[in-house]
Parts: structure tokens; C-alpha cells; sequence
């Protein structure tokens, strides 16, 4: 059992799936933890878990939302970026708006976030932890734009963790494939995805099953704690070997 007793961690991006599973392990390892996330109504601290409203895209709103945590925080050890959707969808289809979404979200917040958060980080010796995804790695028709997205995470990690090395801070992302959860779901609500069904894309993951939320919170708690002290510009595939091929 993991104690990270004293620690602080932000989960930008975690009222459902792997973020929600994400801050359930951090907070039953002992760390404060707090959740930033666009779907939350109010501030509001729920069973010991600091909720704060955020859309991640807006810089206007990621500063407002770090001004409230500071209120609550004087410090930060742990930043773990996870909030993303998807966009399925041919180049042909993609509007502008809708990659310009696709883009706030998965990569933008990255960066707001990471900016926010490394004075602190830096005070701290602390640590970043961002959710990219297996298709940063392969190509997936009809993700073209989240490919992209996934892509930058992931050298987005690389290059933040050289800058920030001599400062004791690491910077390492986690790639999962795919995983129970609703941004999965809502790709085969009714029809068949890219992928064609669930049952198809269960077969592209040799270990012949979707992941669950939890099993990607463990890699992003490891990567968080001191276990994972000589790891840094890290990108973990925990993807059931899709990639393996
Ligand atoms: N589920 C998978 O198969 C899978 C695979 C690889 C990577 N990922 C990545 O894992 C991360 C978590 O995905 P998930 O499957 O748990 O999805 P999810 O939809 O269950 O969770 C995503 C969370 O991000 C939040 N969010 C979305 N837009 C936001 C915004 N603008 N501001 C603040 N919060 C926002 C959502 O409200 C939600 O709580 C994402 O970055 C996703 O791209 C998921």
C-alpha cells in the first residue's frame, strides 16, 4: 500500500473514468487531492475530494480555478493532466471548431495547466503526470486530429521533462489503450466505431479485453510517487499490447 501521506495532488480533469479512478487511488494512498473538471456544477469539497469547475480550454477560467485552489493549498506536488474527448471523424468532416476544441482540450490544457502549476512544482520537487494514449504511437483512421492531439502530449512530456530536470521536477505521461469508460462508450453508442464494435477493438488489444480505469490510475499513481524517483520524459504504454504489432 502506497502512502503518500502530506502530498497534494491536482487531477485536471477527473469526475469520470480513468481521472475519477485517478483521484480515488491518490486519495486512498493518503494525498490531498483535488479535481478540476468541466462538469462539475460548484466548488465543493465531496467526501474529502476538493471539486472545482473548470473548462481547461479557457486561460481565463485555468487561472481562476488555480487563484481558488491556492486559497485551499499553498503548494503542489502532484499535477496529473487527464482531461480530453475524442473527435471521430474523416479530415473531410473535421471543421475547425471542431479541431480547434479537440485541441484546447487535449493539448491546451496541458500547457495552461503546466504553466499554472510549476512554480510551485519547482518549490515542491514535484511531479507531472499527463494521459496521452496508445494512438500518440500509431496512426487510427478517423482519429486523425486525436492522433495529433495524443502525439503533441507526448513530446510535449519529453521536452518539459528536460527543461525542468535540474529543477527535481519530472514530467512523465501515461498511453493507455482502450479503456471502459463513457468517452469509449459514446463512440459506439448505437452504431459501429471506426473500429467497427466494441468486440472488434477488444481484438486489436492481445490481451483480449478493454482496460478499466483502475488499472490506468495505478500507472498514473506509480508515475506520482516517489516509487517512479529515477523516471522522468517517460511515455508508459499500459495499452494490453495494442502497439506490440
Ligand atoms: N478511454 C480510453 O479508451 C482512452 C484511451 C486512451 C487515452 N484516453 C485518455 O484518457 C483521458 C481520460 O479519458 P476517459 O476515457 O476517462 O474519458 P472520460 O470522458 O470518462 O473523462 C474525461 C474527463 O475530462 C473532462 N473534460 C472534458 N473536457 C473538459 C474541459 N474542457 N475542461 C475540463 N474537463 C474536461 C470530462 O468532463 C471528464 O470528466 C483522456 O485524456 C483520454 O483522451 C482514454
Amino acid at each position: 500500500m502506497m502512502d503518500l501521506t502530506g502530498k497534494r495532488v491536482l487531477i485536471a480533469g477527473g469526475a469520470s473514468g480513468i481521472g475519477a479512478a485517478a483521484a480515488a487511488a491518490f486519495k486512498q494512498a493518503g494525498a490531498s487531492t483535488a479535481v478540476f473538471d468541466i462538469a462539475f456544477k460548484e466548488e465543493r469539497l465531496a467526501e474529502g475530494v476538493l471539486e472545482l469547475p473548470v473548462d481547461l480550454s479557457d486561460s481565463d477560467a485555468v487561472k481562476a480555478a488555480f487563484e481558488r485552489l491556492w486559497r485551499h493549498w499553498d503548494g503542489l506536488d502532484v499535477l496529473v493532466n487527464n482531461a480530453g474527448i475524442e473527435l471521430v471523424a474523416s479530415l473531410e468532416e473535421t471543421t475547425e471548431a471542431a479541431w480547434d476544441r479537440l485541441m484546447g482540450v487535449n493539448l491546451k490544457s496541458v500547457f495552461l495547466c503546466c504553466k499554472a502549476a510549476l512554480p510551485k512544482l519547482k518549490i515542491s520537487r514535484g511531479c507531472i503526470v499527463n494521459t496521452a494514449s496508445q494512438l500518440a504511437f500509431v496512426g487510427a483512421g478517423s482519429f486523425t486530429a486525436y492522433t495529433a492531439s495524443k502525439a503533441a502530449v507526448v513530446n510535449f512530456t519529453r521536452s518539459l521533462a528536460l527543461e525542468t530536470a535540474a529543477d527535481g521536477v519530472r514530467v512523465n505521461c501515461i498511453c493507455p489503450g482502450a479503456v471502459d469508460t463513457p468517452l469509449l462508450r459514446r463512440q459506439f453508442e448505437g452504431k459501429r466505431g471506426p473500429q467497427g464494435t466494441i468486440d472488434d477493438l477488444i481484438g486489436l488489444h492481445p490481451i483480449g479485453r478493454l482496460g478499466r480505469p483502475e488499472e490506468i490510475a495505478s500507472c498514473i499513481l506509480f508515475m506520482g510517487s516517489p516509487l517512479a524517483s529515477f523516471v522522468t520524459g517517460s511515455a508508459m504504454l499500459a495499452d494490453g499490447g495494442y502497439t506490440i504489432h
